[in-house]
């Protein structure tokens, strides 16, 4: 029987140096989307998706995201039977509803790196990994929802694809992959509950940051992963690669090699916030939405 994934991991120590000045001092995954942080939507879809333990891997400088995971008496004692409480209910409810954890990233070797740091708070479990400056959203269920559904169907590592146009392709990790038959491919049904299956890469190839002469598809990795716990030790074998980082890419290759990821061409928006231009959209996107 499979491990339930009930913890998720989000690497947040990088330095957000796209967003300086503003990341000078806050920490990139705190700034907010209209009125909520980055983070707090990446919390709120791995809540939705039945997970309950945040495990946050931070750095120097991002004292903040503990801070707004945590009560604030000050702030409570002020508002509490006032017209604004209600303006507390939000986070309150994400502090009620997991445990959070935190360690540190003493260096910032990449996102491999940022993972295999997170060992400490995942243990030997399969765990969902969300980069919280990969916004998304969906009108059904949550991109990390779909994504258990499908690992408590396959068991393996799943990745999180989507189509870019060719020339972004050295901005990602690009993944080949065999299309898995689907069930209503195989015997003709139309039950959307089915839909999803026709969206299954098994993955054979992955290539990170490639120029688009050398890329292997168009279907690109974003942030959101389920994987299983052999990674760490694939992780702590893996060696720097592109831009001298160590990099998860290389390290799902490994496990790609026996047959042990699949790409999931998940239902939904994505935007990459920490690009000024994802972030401007995502902020239009949920403003035109409320
Ligand atoms: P990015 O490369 O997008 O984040 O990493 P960054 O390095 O903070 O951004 P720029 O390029 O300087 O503007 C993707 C995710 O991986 C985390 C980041 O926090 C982000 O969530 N990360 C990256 C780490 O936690 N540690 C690292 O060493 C690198």
């Amino acid at each position: 029987m499979k491990n339930k994934i009930k913890k998720c991991l989000f690497p947040a120590a990088g330095y957000g140096t796209r967003f300086l000045p503003a990341t000078k001092a806050i920490p990139k995954e705190m700034l907010p989307v209209l009125k909520k942080p980055l983070l707090q939507y990446g919390v709120e879809e791995a809540i939705e998706a039945g997970l309950d333990t945040m495990a946050i891997v931070t750095g120097r400088g991002k004292r903040a995201i503990e801070d707004h995971f945590d009560i604030s008496y000050e702030l409570e004692h002020q508002i509490k039977d006032t017209s604004k409480e209600h303006y507390l209910t939000e986070i309150r409810d994400v502090i009620t509803n997991c445990t959070f954890s935190y360690t540190r990233q003493i260096e910032m070797k990449g996102l491999g790196h940022a993972i295999l740091s997170g060992e400490t708070l995942i243990g030997k479990e399969p765990f969902a990994v969300i980069l919280a400056d990969d916004l998304c959203d969906n009108d059904g269920d949550a991109v990390l929802t779909q994504m258990i559904s499908l690992y408590e169907k396959y068991g393996c590592s799943i990745v999180a694809v989507e189509e870019i146009p060719p020339e972004d392709s050295s901005k990602y990790g690009v993944i080949a992959g065999e299309k898995i038959p689907s069930r209503a491919e195989n015997d003709g049904s139309s039950d959307s509950q089915l839909d999803w299956e026709s969206r299954l890469y098994r993955v054979t190839d992955m290539v990170e940051k490639p120029d688009p002469k050398d890329a292997p598809s168009n279907l690109a990795i974003i942030g959101r992963y389920i994987l299983t716990p052999d990674i760490f030790d694939i992780l702590r074998e893996t060696k720097p690669g592109k831009g001298g980082e160590i990099q998860i890419t290389d390290a799902l290759f490994e496990q790609a090699k026996q047959g042990n990821v699949i790409a999931y061409k998940f239902k939904g928006k994505r935007f990459d916030c920490g690009s000024v231009n994802g972030f401007v959209q995502a902020t239009n996107y949920f403003y035109n939405k409320k």
